[in-house]
């Protein structure tokens, strides 16, 4: 078996499926999406897989653009999708050149820091919204995004949007705290211009000083389970796909897309994969993959578990489909904890890629997370797990 990476010594200090070594690194902490992996992790899979710069790497679940934007930086194409408009939004800024537009946005950035202070009328009847913002930030946040929806340069007013986005996660008194929002009230909120033109300073400075190489950059928001590229089409695939049980994104992330992005909050708060639950036999028609999720027939919270293997397996197919033979599929994985007990996902993930047709070349566990119930009581212990497959 091929040792990639010798995490195992670093795993305690710096867990590289963690998004929180990126918060320091610019351009990737234009957005902080806490769900993300670590810049570093994807630049020594490119490292190790050998990938040259005209390959194409391949995130399908691309999340805020992570692979992306680490193959931008070693001048490597490559093809992202995410189903959430924020992730979709915040991987096509953080991935588009702005060498042509520096002046650009240097003198929007001025032109919207001279505007004088006016109030927006607030119109929001959303309740979460209301409880998130004090109504001096919320008005000024609403001006703001007034003026930049009024930028005619799409490129610039993106830029700035997502610059304003960032501003209200730190002009807030919401906290993502696991899947859902909480409200603390005794968080000290900055000035929203402040913080907008500080940000936007940052962001533009970001810009100045990154030279990427030339690389192509091409972000879908598409549902990885359905849609697929064309086939023998990519040399590597870098992805995290949503865990087992654990965040609900749509939920997570409503305030921004609600605000901003002007989405409703979707139909169904569960993360995309494993939202459709269908029969098992109705739906599977491969007779390993039913076997292989035998087990949780007729047990606690099977609807939730076998609807998200299923997706798994779909969007695996469409994986494998579009890699080219001989190359390989890195995929970062959690398990699932449920009150029952807990579901080894490195473990069937890697199971169900081997029914697909992938070689595995390494399970590495990356972290141990602890399953606990109402917090306190342990319930068991699961990996989060760097999966390393190959196309045969
Ligand atoms: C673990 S996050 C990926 C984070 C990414 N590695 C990063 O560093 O930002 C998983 C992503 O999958 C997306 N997702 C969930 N279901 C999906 C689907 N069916 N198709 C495409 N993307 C999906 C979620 O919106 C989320 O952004």
């Amino acid at each position: 078996m091929l040792l990639f990476i010798d995490y195992e010594k670093t795993i305690i200090k710096k867990n590289p499926a963690s998004f929180v070594p990126n918060k320091k690194i610019p351009i990737y902490n234009w957005f902080y999406y806490k769900e993300g992996f670590s810049r570093d992790l994807v630049i020594d899979l490119i490292k190790k897989f050998n990938i040259k710069k005209n390959q194409i790497i391949l995130d399908p679940f691309c999340g805020s653009g992570t692979t992306l934007v680490a193959s931008r930086e070693t001048g490597i194409n490559s093809i992202g999708f995410d189903v959430l408009d924020i992730a979709f939004f915040a991987s096509v800024v953080k991935t588009r050149d702005y060498s042509n537009v520096l002046d650009e946005l240097k003198k929007t950035l001025q032109e919207i820091k001279n505007t004088p202070k006016k109030k927006e009328k607030i119109r929001i009847k959303e309740k979460i919204i209301l409880k998130a913002f004090p109504d001096r930030i919320l008005s000024e946040l609403l001006y703001l995004k007034q003026n930049i929806k009024k930028i005619k340069n799409k490129i610039i007013r993106d830029f700035f949007l997502l610059c304003l986005i960032n501003t209200s996660t730190k002009t807030t008194l919401a906290i993502k705290d696991g899947g859902c929002i909480k409200i603390d009230k005794s968080r000290h909120l900055p000035p929203v211009k402040y913080m907008f033109v500080k940000l936007a300073k940052k962001m533009i400075n970001d810009i100045d000083c990154t030279r990427f190489g030339k690389a192509e950059t091409q972000v879908f928001k598409k549902d990885t389970r359905i849609f697929r590229l064309k086939e023998n089409s990519i040399d590597c695939v870098i992805t995290s796909p949503p865990y087992l049980n654990k965040i609900e994104y749509a939920n997570v992330y409503f305030i921004e897309e609600y605000l901003f992005l002007k989405k409703k909050l979707h139909s169904s708060l569960r993360s995309f994969i494993g939202k459709n639950y269908e029969k098992i036999s109705e739906k599977m028609k491969n007779e390993n993959l039913k076997d292989l999720l035998d087990d949780f027939i007729g047990k606690p919270n099977e609807s939730i578990i076998v609807a998200y293997f299923i997706d798994i397996f779909k969007s695996l197919e469409n994986m494998y489909f579009c890699l080219k033979k001989n190359k390989y599929c890195a995929i970062v994985i959690g398990g699932g904890c449920f009150d029952f007990g807990v579901v080894q996902t490195d473990v069937i993930v890697s199971k169900i890629a081997e029914i697909i047709g992938f070689k595995i070349m390494e399970i590495m566990p990356l972290r141990k997370i602890i399953c606990t119930k109402n917090r306190t009581k342990k319930i068991g212990v699961v990996n989060e797990s760097l999966l390393i497959l190959k196309k045969n």
